[in-house]
């Protein structure tokens, strides 16, 4: 079978994989080491997993993902530092002046950024900030601290770990409308206030035939910010049973994405959110749908795994 790592790496992108750290070994740690050229933690990096406790940081998770993929020469996405979901209990449930708030947040992306300087290729400081609608979501950062949080969470991450691309990343912002334009014009503020923002990330999590029509435009918008983009958590489910049918139009659509990435001088690689159907969270989260990924729950390469590697 093709590598897709080689294929993207000779267009001068990667290809990339969500990876948990109980599934280094085995096959789906063989494949995910030959076939992907840079991986991101599916849980262990995000706050409820590094912190559980307040002051006791859990790193073991998050540390075997940084050695699997020094050991196979792949890059690093790290993920998220500030998110509404995932907090430990202490920080969702905790009550908190505002400046203690800001201080806890700003140390916890110091402390994170700063363990993993400069092993680090493009950390989503910022994951999920906004709204359907394109305001921005009420979590507890949001409405203690004001927009200023994001402002301050990629301050402390430049400052702790300056070569690291930062990226802002949210889902549902892969088409042009209200929600991609209301994170273009945070994005803009941002840039205004010159705050160290390089990226933005789409985690583009779709359905089988909705790929949208306007998403190579929409990355490339981003781009003319003078901004990086990359496709975060790439996923692309359907109504099971995946049919022979099914699977034709889902590869069609990885192939859409793929080539929408690749036109795109600026969008320097996609992230598949679990790389195999017997490891991805579809079926929790949506029930009656998965089969979202480009190998089958045996690890065979599916059509989808073949139109990447044409677009490649
Ligand atoms: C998901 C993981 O895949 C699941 O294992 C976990 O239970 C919930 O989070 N957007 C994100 C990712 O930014 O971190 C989420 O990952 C999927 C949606």
């Amino acid at each position: 079978d093709p590598v897709l790592r080689d294929l993207a790496t000779a267009k001068g992108k990667y290809y990339g994989t969500a990876l948990p750290a109980g599934r280094l070994t085995g096959t789906h740690g063989s494949v995910a080491a030959a076939q992907f050229g840079s991986v991101t933690a599916e849980n262990e990096m995000k706050w409820g997993s590094v912190e559980p406790t307040r002051g006791s940081f859990s790193w073991t998770g998050a540390d075997q993902i940084m050695s699997f993929a020094a050991a196979n020469g792949q890059k690093v996405r790290g993920h998220t530092l500030v998110w509404h979901s995932q907090l430990p209990n202490w920080l969702a449930n905790g009550t908190f002046g505002n400046d203690e708030l800001r201080t806890i947040m700003t140390d916890h992306v110091t402390t994170q950024t700063a363990r993993y300087k400069g092993r680090i290729d493009q950390w989503d400081v910022v994951n999920e900030a906004l709204n359907e609608d394109g305001t921005l979501r009420a979590s507890k950062f949001y409405t203690q601290l004001g927009e200023s949080y994001i402002a301050d969470a990629f301050r402390a991450a430049r400052a702790a770990d300056p070569a690291a691309k930062l990226y802002i990343n949210d889902y549902n912002t892969d088409a042009t409308g209200a929600k991609s334009n209301g994170l273009y014009s945070l994005v803009q503020r941002l840039q205004a206030q010159g705050v160290p923002i390089d990226g933005v990330g789409f985690q583009t999590h779709l359905i089988i035939g909705q790929v949208p029509a306007t998403f190579q435009a929409n990355l490339q918008r981003f781009a003319d910010l003078g901004l990086d983009v990359a496709i975060t958590e790439l996923d692309i489910r359907m109504t099971l049973p995946a049919t022979t049918e099914r699977l034709a139009q889902q590869k069609a659509d990885f192939k859409a994405v793929t080539n929408a990435c690749l036109a795109v001088a600026r969008c320097k690689g996609i992230t598949v959110w679990g790389f195999s159907d017997a490891v991805s969270w579809v079926p929790d989260v949506f029930p009656g749908q998965g089969a979202a990924t480009p190998y089958n729950e045996n690890y065979q390469p599916k059509p989808a795994y073949y139109g990447i590697a044409e677009a490649l």
